[in-house]
């Protein structure tokens, strides 16, 4: 049996475009440009990366995208007055901060000072509180990401059973969530109106799940955000299963001229031939997140 890859780079690119046109339009119309802003703080070279391809992504389909960085040794109140200035700033749409924060700052507190209308990433506990209710609000960026992905490409979920490998508020739980919601959850969706297909029997997994494999060899759909590369397994996958690999991991590999390369927590070789549906790393879950961002910000700054 032949499998498909789910081809998030070039889904996202097609999304991209249509975020650009409605940009385009809106801003012909007279209207403003979508802004969102991000909060770094200190200059890990990570965060640094992930926020200047966002920033990028803003700019390419024609937001207004500014960047707050603040040193490392700012306070935890100090952050909090920053987000608060922004809360207020009408000019701004969406907020994001740059996780993780300095040891001697609380994410925590750090979200819950975000204006939940601006909170495009959907990490504040009022937005986590309504997906979990079925609520619309903004849904986090990767499990958005995934859902629009299934969505493109048709996949059926309804009484499917999924079985998700990690349980992390940005992840794990927010994806198994939205796939057990019953009928269509509420996601604020260009593209799809108004939701994504739920209806899935869902099983998660985590790093005190004895056994993992007994519940992959059952699943219809894995999707797999653990953070170890190559975790999921030919022997752990049954015939015909839709594979959703949202892993980054950097592995040594002599062959490239950096000396190593980006690889997923799937061990793609082995495992797509199994498949019915498997998303590369990468080109998988990477775009779609970011596209999904610049979906949640882009309904922020219409929701006004
Ligand atoms: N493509 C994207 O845009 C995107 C976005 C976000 C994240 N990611 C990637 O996705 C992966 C997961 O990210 P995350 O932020 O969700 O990670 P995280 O916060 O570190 O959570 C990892 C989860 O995996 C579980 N886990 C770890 N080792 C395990 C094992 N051996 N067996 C079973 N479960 C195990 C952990 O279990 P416990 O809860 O028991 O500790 C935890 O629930 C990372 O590689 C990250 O880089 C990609």
């Amino acid at each position: 049996m032949g499998y498909q890859i789910l081809d998030g780079k070039s889904t996202a690119e097609r999304l991209r475009k249509d975020i650009a046109e409605r940009v385009k339009t809106t801003v012909a119309q007279g209207g403003k440009r979508p802004c969102l802003v991000a909060v770094i703080v200190g200059n890990n070279p990570a965060s640094v990366a992930y926020v200047s391809n966002k920033d990028k992504a803003c700019r390419e389909v024609g937001f207004e995208s500014r960047l707050l960085q603040l040193n490392t040794d700012i306070t935890e109140l100090e952050l909090i007055e920053e987000i608060k200035k922004l809360n207020r700033d009408k000019e701004v749409d969406g907020i994001i901060v740059q996780l993780p924060l300095p040891s001697h700052i609380n994410p925590d507190a750090v979200i819950a000072a975000m204006d939940p209308a601006k909170d495009v990433d959907g990490f504040h506990p009022i937005s986590a509180g309504k997906l979990m209710l079925g609520l619309p609000t903004f849904y986090p960026a990767t499990p958005m990401g995934i859902v629009t992905l299934l969505r493109e490409y048709n996949i059926e979920t309804r009484g499917k059973h999924c079985v998700v490998l990690g349980r992390s508020n940005i992840v794990g739980r927010p994806i198994a969530n939205m796939l057990s919601q019953k009928g269509i959850a509420k996601t604020a969706s260009l593209s799809g109106g108004c939701g994504v297909s739920g209806d899935c029997t869902v099983t998660v997994c985590h790093s005190r799940t004895p056994d993992i494999k007994k519940f992959t060899l059952q699943a219809d759909i894995i999707i797999a955000a653990i953070g170890k590369a190559n975790f999921l397994t030919a022997d752990m996958v049954k015939d015909g299963a839709v594979v959703i690999d949202v892993g980054i991991n950097s592995v040594e590999d002599p062959d490239s001229p950096r000396g190593w390369k980006l690889v997923g927590d799937v061990d793609f070789e082995a495992v797509a031939p199994k498949c019915s549906y498997i998303t590369p790393v990468p080109g998988g879950c990477g775009p779609m997140t970011i596209v999904s961002l610049l979906e949640n910000t882009l309904i922020a700054a219409e929701n006004k």
